[in-house]
């Protein structure tokens, strides 16, 4: 089976991580957690960097740093990962979906300000599977209707918009390092800011908010969100190579293109816009109606030539959980809804071979009688 994923831990990982255990630090208190907040927030021109257990939870901390109002409104792309929207309701606030544009996934910007009330304190905004968000018109909605932006850029690690790293524009922004990402800490995440506030803030609420003064005593509650040493020194590992990481991505996915050119039945990803190009976080491919087939019954093919996939995001609005909660009944998102049905993503991991690749291509040929 061809792994949907697969990370390299070839440079100074094991090096590192055999620091950790012959110094004995293993807990979050360990020299690399700070080494890899500095050297991670500079990669990407922040001021503060603060390491947390997964992108997950950089996402709840991001949302509580902002101390939102219970009621407050916050713009969010239905097409993305649960997490965004667990972390707006943990912080009382309520979620209010947009759809996403059919080029590249991304939150359809043409969408937002309809979205907009008088409730609507921010924008949480989702790079997705490679390429950026158009960030200059919801920067200018911001300024316009005085909102926060909260940026997810846990898919773009080394990616850029119009020269300037993703993970730079939010008032908060944040990253996972989970293993299918650019580089990963195992589990993983980061939040970034430039604003000292903030950032004591996210410090604080991801160590249980612990009383500087008086620990054990709390005024405020947190969680134990913290990053351990031996993480941090994966991760500092896995940044001296980012940039070559990057290539392998961008050449894995312009093989896939030349590769799978000219099959009619599938719709392939675009190889960038005016303001970036594409890093291919993942290889997504979407099945056009000709294919006279869905994401699933695509999948379970390839599963039995011996590619193993994954599924695109379900939207929020479709989520079982939601509908329990009387939340987003009766609306529709349709280009989120088709690539649903219709989205895969193909092996594309930093560590997935040329070979794989063409493997993995010449099947879908196969399946497509191409
Ligand atoms: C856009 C996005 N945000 C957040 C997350 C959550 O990150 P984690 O899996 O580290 O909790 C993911 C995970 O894949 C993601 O793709």
């Amino acid at each position: 089976m061809i792994p949907v994923n697969r990370p390299l831990l070839d440079g100074n990982e094991k090096k590192y991580l055999v620091e950790c255990i012959d110094t004995q630090w293993i807990s979050s208190e360990g020299p690399f957690i700070k080494e890899f907040e500095d050297k991670f927030s500079k990669s990407v021109n922040r001021r503060f960097g603060v390491a947390v257990s997964s992108g997950t939870a950089a996402l709840d901390i991001a949302l509580a740093a902002l101390e939102l109002a219970s009621g407050d409104e916050v713009i969010m792309p239905t097409f993305t990962i649960i997490s965004c929207i667990t972390s707006i309701l943990n912080a009382k606030a309520v979620p209010v979906l947009v759809d996403c544009n059919d080029r590249n996934f991304n939150m359809d910007i043409s969408l937002i300000e309809q979205k907009i009330s008088k409730r609507t304190k921010a924008i949480l905004v989702v790079h997705i599977y490679g390429l950026p968000i158009d960030m200059d018109p919801v920067i200018e909605l911001a300024n316009k209707y005085k909102l926060k932006i909260i940026e997810d850029a846990a898919e773009m690690h080394g990616q850029q918009y119009k020269g300037r790293p993703c993970g730079s524009f939010g008032d908060i922004s944040i990253f996972s390092f989970y293993p299918n990402k650019l580089i990963t800490t195992g589990e993983g995440g980061m939040v970034v800011t430039d604003d000292p506030h903030l950032a004591e803030r996210a410090n604080s609420l991801r160590n249980l908010c612990f009383n500087p003064q008086q620990r054990f005593v709390h005024e405020e509650l947190g969680w134990n969100y913290r990053m351990t040493n031996m993480q941090a020194a994966i991760g500092v590992a896995q940044l001296e190579r980012l940039s070559e990481f990057v290539e392998i991505k961008k050449n894995l996915g312009q093989l896939y293109n030349k590769l799978l050119s000219g099959i009619d039945e599938i719709f392939l990803p675009i190889p960038g816009e005016s303001y970036a190009e594409n890093i291919y976080w993942v290889y997504p491919i979407v099945l056009k109606p000709i294919a006279k087939m869905n994401a699933k019954d695509l999948a379970r093919k390839l599963s039995d030539l011996g590619v193993q996939t994954r599924p695109f995001f379900w939207p929020m609005h479709k989520q079982p959980i939601f509908e329990k909660l009387n939340l987003f009944l009766n609306e529709s998102y349709p280009n989120s809804e088709y690539i649903a049905e219709f989205g895969l993503y193909l092996p594309s991991g930093v560590g997935t071979t040329e070979l794989e690749i063409s493997d993995v291509s010449k099947v879908l040929r196969q399946i497509f009688n191409d």
